[in-house]
């Protein structure tokens, strides 16, 4: 058996996108076990790029397989956008992506509570409806993709359902309520996705396991959004840690082998929330401009700071990670010198500061050929964080990985 989790350990945007690229080989299998649209994941290769939001990153390579497993909410929509940009770029879904039919629906009324109350609450949310959603799966009241298959025999479930959305967007949010026609016409016009895609995705899952099969469990969001261990409440609304396999799948935790985390070699952050280690100086200013720190879903500019190592340490524990993998390494080359946080005194981070390189990395391949002070920066972090670093990744590209 050969599984992979490749986990976010930030607040999202680790590159997680390009990692499962370029460690996805022919035939394997790709997993996403949570989240929704609200995911952006990058994945370039040979200067041609694509964004992905809810197909695994496994589906740029034509012999792999995809899973969108129970623990991820669906956008018809978004999940009909998705599959025709690829279409239009000559990559077919057709009989590789398996979707569980056990996965509850984004409806258009969860997007418009997420926005409304989200000018309340100024957790800033995507606005993609994904808490609203996730709510409901929870309330037990979700419509799932398997009840696209007979949309009439859930007509009162669906109205229902619509109707207390409606109640919460005008009396709780002063808002005006959603048609609940649109709600079914949407429904309806997407029911083909779930003829063509809807599944029993256990069976394909445990075949492959048992087939020893290369698996990859792709993570969305970061373990500092998970719903239980982040920086609640300015969290997701799902368990982004390695613990959401298990649920989000349907698989036994033993089922994964290797535990990679993923960070990038500074930090940043979508969205409002605390960070103790974020820049406001022209060290924050060059991360973002240097590393193109824009979400790849919202396109909001993204808070840049320090590496983290002390909140590392235990999101590690939290997930079990077994290895690491350091990526945008190349946006420290301009850096004279790079800071890292090793502890907080009164709730301020302590920095370890490490001299900067001052070269280019991009095209590196060996990692012995990396400048000395890189190599350096990266020993102390598998020494403060006891776990090997066995991928470092010095750009965008699927060719830009280099194995340790
Ligand atoms: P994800 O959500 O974790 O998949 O990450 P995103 O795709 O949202 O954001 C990562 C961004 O950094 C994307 O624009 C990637 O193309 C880019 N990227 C990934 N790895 C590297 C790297 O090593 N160096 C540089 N310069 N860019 C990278
Ligand atoms: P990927 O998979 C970065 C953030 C939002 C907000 C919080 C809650 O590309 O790493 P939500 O819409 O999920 O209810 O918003 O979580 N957020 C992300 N930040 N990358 C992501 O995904 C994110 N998905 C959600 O910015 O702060
Ligand atoms: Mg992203």
């Amino acid at each position: 058996m050969n599984s992979t989790l490749i986990l976010g350990l930030q607040w999202g945007d680790e590159g997680k996108g390009k990692i499962v690229d370029a460690l996805c080989k022919e035939g394997s299998l790709v997993c996403r076990f949570q989240g929704g649209h609200n995911a952006g994941h990058t994945i370039k290769v040979g200067g041609s790029q694509k964004v992905l939001h809810l197909i695994p990153s496994g589906i740029m390579h034509a012999s792999s397989n995809c899973i969108i497993g129970n623990g991820v909410v669906i956008s018809l929509p978004a999940l009909n956008e998705e599959i025709e940009m690829l279409s239009n770029s000559g990559i077919s879904v057709k009989n590789r992506l398996h979707i569980s039919n056990d996965c509850p629906l984004i409806l258009p009324t969860h997007i418009v509570i997420d926005q409304v109350r989200d000018k309340h609450e100024g957790i800033g949310t995507t606005g993609r409806g994904i808490g609203p959603a996730y709510e409901d799966k929870v309330g037990r009241r979700s419509l799932k993709f398997r009840d696209l298959a007979d949309l009439e025999l859930h007509k009162s479930k669906i109205s229902e359902l619509v109707k207390y959305h409606n109640q919460l967007l005008t009396k709780i949010y002063g808002s005006t309520p959603i048609d609940i026609d649109l709600v079914i016409e949407e429904l309806t016009s997407f029911r083909k996705l779930q003829t063509n895609f809807g599944c029993d995705t256990y069976k394909i899952l445990h075949k492959s396991i048992e087939e020893k099969k290369e698996i990859i469990f792709e993570g969305a969001q970061g373990s500092m959004l998970d719903i239980d261990h982040g920086t609640y409440p300015y969290v997701t609304s799902s368990s982004t840690t390695a613990g959401g396999v298990s649920s989000g799948l349907g698989i036994g935790p033993k089922q994964i082998n290797k535990i990679m985390g993923i960070t990038k070699a500074y930090s940043t952050r979508v969205g409002e929330g605390p960070f103790p280690t974020e820049l406001f100086d022209a060290d924050g200013a060059s991360l973002a401009k240097i590393g193109h720190e824009f979400g790849a879903t919202t396109g909001r500019p993204r808070r840049c700071g320090w590496l983290d190592l002390h909140a590392l340490k235990k999101i590690i524990f939290i997930n079990s990670v077994t290895e690491l993998c350091i990526t945008k390494l190349d946006v420290m080359d301009s850096f004279k010198s790079i800071k890292v946080c090793i502890d907080y005194e009164d709730g301020k981070p302590i920095y370890e500061t490490f001299q900067g390189w001052l070269e280019e990395i991009s095209e590196i391949k060996k990692f012995e050929n990396l400048p000395i002070p890189a190599q350096k920066f990266i020993s102390y972090i598998e020494d403060y964080l006891k776990v090997p670093v066995t991928v470092v990744s010095v750009g965008p590209d699927r060719d830009q990985t280099v194995h340790k």
